[in-house]
């Protein structure tokens, strides 16, 4: 795969295909504009290298139609204001106008398509779609990362259609940390799961069970394992269909010398509200009805302990619904202890950064991933199509 810079860039139109979707509030205005910082160094350097830039993202899932809350000119804004340039919006991301705008661009000029997921032909990897798309550039980066778990057109087909093809800084570097910690990991590799579903992460576990030393186990997919183990867990969640399976996966765990932490307390509500009442138990003592929404104290102590002697650590979802403040702790407690080992620290995205960068502690992780889906995919072990896309253009 090549790297941007093993590209001229200079006079050239550059097709940038970025991962601009971004959390909005009601008024419109971004609420995390991570995922636009995280691009900056790729289209910083097309606009210092005397390239055009031509910037292309989706925003969350129209479904092949316009939906003006899914438009981006709320990007464009904040991308201008960031690079101090102005960012035009065009008014589609292909057709006749589009063109026209294109070709009026000057070397330090950028332009941002408008969203690409207004086209079925988008997701459906549509061959004259990515065609149109492609006959924007003369040379096409791949930095949207967060997206190239998904077999589309401006991050698959796209690149049959443009001659150069390369992947940005951001797609490198995220696939270079990932692969330092799973790759040939400094030891022990410690492997932190959370969230509410097994059946989301399965893959992913099973996947891991080659190559972690030590699994945490949280969040309510953890209450499927304990069910397992022959807990009762009051009214908690529990993926029912699942509890064999999980067994099996712990079962086999620990026969290959893995060592597999699962909560020893639960913080436990009537109901999942925050005014509920709530109370903290050994995981043996959860009331009849009652759920499990966070872990408890003494599964902090003990997650830090597992976590003291870590060379590295991977980690994706949280501990609890930490959205809500009573049950918020045990995440945030995570997050400390993360932060305070002296590994190397690579946290997944979705909900697990939100998590990192809401207690202000993001700058003590190695590295935080702008990918959720993606990040998932790479711990189930598979290729993304995006990289394999650009692996075949050479
Ligand atoms: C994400 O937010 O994970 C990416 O932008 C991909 O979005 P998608 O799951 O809608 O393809």
């Amino acid at each position: 795969m090549r790297s941007i810079k093993d590209i001229e860039v200079s006079g050239k139109r550059v097709l940038v295909r970025v991962d601009f979707n971004v959390p909005l509030d009601n008024q419109q205005n971004i609420t995390d504009d991570t995922r636009i910082r995280a691009v900056l160094p790729t289209l910083r350097y097309v606009l210092d290298n005397d390239g055009a830039l031509v910037v292309m993202s989706h925003m969350d899932r129209p479904k092949g139609k316009v939906v003006d809350k899914y438009r981006l000119a709320p990007v464009a804004k904040r991308l201008g204001r960031i690079l101090g340039l102005k960012v035009s919006m065009a008014p589609d991301c292909i057709g006749p106008e589009v063109k026209r705008m294109v070709d009026d661009l000057k070397p330090g000029q950028i332009v941002l398509l408008e969203n690409l997921r207004f086209h079925k032909e988008e997701q459906e990897n549509d061959d004259a779609f990515a065609k149109e798309l492609a006959s924007l550039g003369d040379v096409y980066i791949n930095d949207a990362f967060a997206v190239s778990h998904r077999e589309h057109a401006s991050v698959s087909a796209i690149t049959k259609y443009v001659k150069s093809c390369g992947a940005g800084f951001l797609l490198i570097k995220e696939m270079d940390y990932f692969h330092e910690a799973m790759g040939n990991p400094r030891r022990p590799l410690v492997a932190i799961i959370g969230g509410a579903k097994v059946s989301s992460k399965l893959g992913a576990l099973k996947n891991m069970l080659k190559n972690v030393d030590k699994f945490i186990i949280g969040g309510a997919m953890a209450n499927t394992f304990l069910k397992s183990k022959g807990y009762d867990l009051g009214g908690s969640m529990i993926e029912e269909g699942l509890v064999e399976e999980a067994g099996q996966i712990m079962r086999q765990a620990i026969a290959s010398g893995i060592k597999f932490y699962l909560p020893v307390d639960a913080v436990v509500a009537n109901q999942l509200d925050p005014k509920a009442d709530v109370k903290t138990v050994p995981i043996q003592e959860i009331p009849k009805g009652w759920m499990a929404l966070d872990i408890g104290p003494a599964t902090s102590r003990l997650f830090a302990e597992v976590l003291d002697n870590a060379k590295t650590i991977i980690w994706n979802g949280p501990m609890g619904v930490f959205e809500m403040d009573a049950f918020s702790r045990g995440t945030i407690s995570l997050v400390y202890s993360v932060a305070n080992s002296y590994a190397l620290t690579i946290v997944g995205g979705g909900d697990t950064d939100v998590a990192v960068h809401s207690t202000g502690q993001s700058d003590r992780f190695s590295y935080i991933s702008t990918g959720g889906g993606a990040f998932l995919y790479l711990m189930e072990g598979k290729a993304l199509p995006g990289v394999t896309a650009l692996e075949r253009a050479g």
